[in-house]
């Protein structure tokens, strides 16, 4: 698949091999990664995937190429070449290429690229029947708040999940429930939101975040605790959220129904809130270039 492609500088497509053997990033993982959705060619809580990155990067010592305007001015281009409104971009930052050796050199140049990609969004049917999920251990690094591209136990487990006729894992470690393989996992009892708190076993989701603040703003309770894989025999509701899925309902998790099997009332409240707030940051305007 042919889509544009900017890569350390320039804007090529996907077609160009540009990435070498010798790139950290692919012989050692030694990268972060983003997907932030567009709209109407507008990137959706764009800043929020910058700073995640941003973020990312100090943690794991690599040097941020973009300035927070000139990463808006890089995806404001690459959009504007994109041939289609809708859709995801994927951005990757390496380390950057050198002679393979665990050691890296002090002073390197990362490897910055990014691609628009065509992708269907959950329609609305999908969106009222909700995922089925399965539940899987845990065996990713300590760090899982960093997004790096290690993504082979979330992989793995994703495939555990299809071979069950499922579509997500949701990843168990000493016996709480961290998140899914790609998303993070919310449960509804009592009327109460419960979501893991941010630490080193979650990804701070940027849908995560707008979502516990809509939560709030509409007076609903959230507790960000722990919650125990036993937790899972008695919910009122669950639901998902992540860039691609937004507010996703869970039907079923290991087989068990969940609720009414469809969205329940809190999950459906947040579904079009959340949806609601999407379609408003296509109206703001663009965040200005350097
Ligand atoms: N995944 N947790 C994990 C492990 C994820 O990989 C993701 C996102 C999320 C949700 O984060 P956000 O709300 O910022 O999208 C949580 C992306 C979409 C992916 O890997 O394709």
């Amino acid at each position: 698949m042919s889509d544009v492609l900017y890569f350390n500088g320039r804007f090529t497509t996907t077609d160009e091999r540009v990435v070498g053997v010798e790139d950290r990033g692919f012989q050692f993982g030694d990268a972060v990664y983003e997907v932030f959705k567009f709209l109407g060619k507008r990137p959706i809580f764009l800043i929020d995937h910058y700073r995640r990155m941003d973020r990312g990067l100090r943690e794991i010592d690599i040097s941020n190429p973009w300035s927070e305007g000139k990463f808006a001015a890089t995806i404001g281009e690459l959009l504007e070449r994109t041939e289609f409104p809708d859709g995801i971009v994927y951005v990757q930052v390496t380390r950057g290429e050198s002679e393979r050796a665990h050691f890296y050199p002090p002073g390197m140049k990362p490897t910055a690229l990014a691609y628009s990609r065509r992708f269907r969004f959950p329609d609305a049917a999908r969106k009222e029947r909700g995922i089925r999920v399965i539940t899987a251990p845990d065996l990713r690094w300590k760090q899982c708040h960093v997004k790096s591209v290690n993504l082979l136990p979330n992989a793995l487990a994703k495939k555990r999940a299809q071979k069950a006729g499922c579509d997500e894992a949701l990843l168990v470690g000493e016996g709480i429930v961290r998140e899914g393989a790609s998303s993070n996992f919310f449960a509804v009892r009592g009327g109460k939101v419960i979501t893991h708190p941010l630490d080193e076993h979650i990804l701070p989701g940027v849908v995560r975040d707008r979502v516990i603040g809509l939560a709030l703003g509409a007076r609903i309770r959230v507790d960000e605790r722990p919650l125990r894989e036993t937790e899972l025999f008695d919910l009122d509701e669950s639901f998902i959220t992540s860039t691609t899925m937004g507010v996703m309902p869970v039907a079923e998790i290991d087989g068990r129904v969940i609720g009414n099997s469809r969205g329940g009332e809190i999950t459906t409240r947040l579904q079009g809130l959340f949806d609601a707030l999407e379609q408003s940051e296509i109206s703001q305007p663009s965040h200005p270039a350097p």
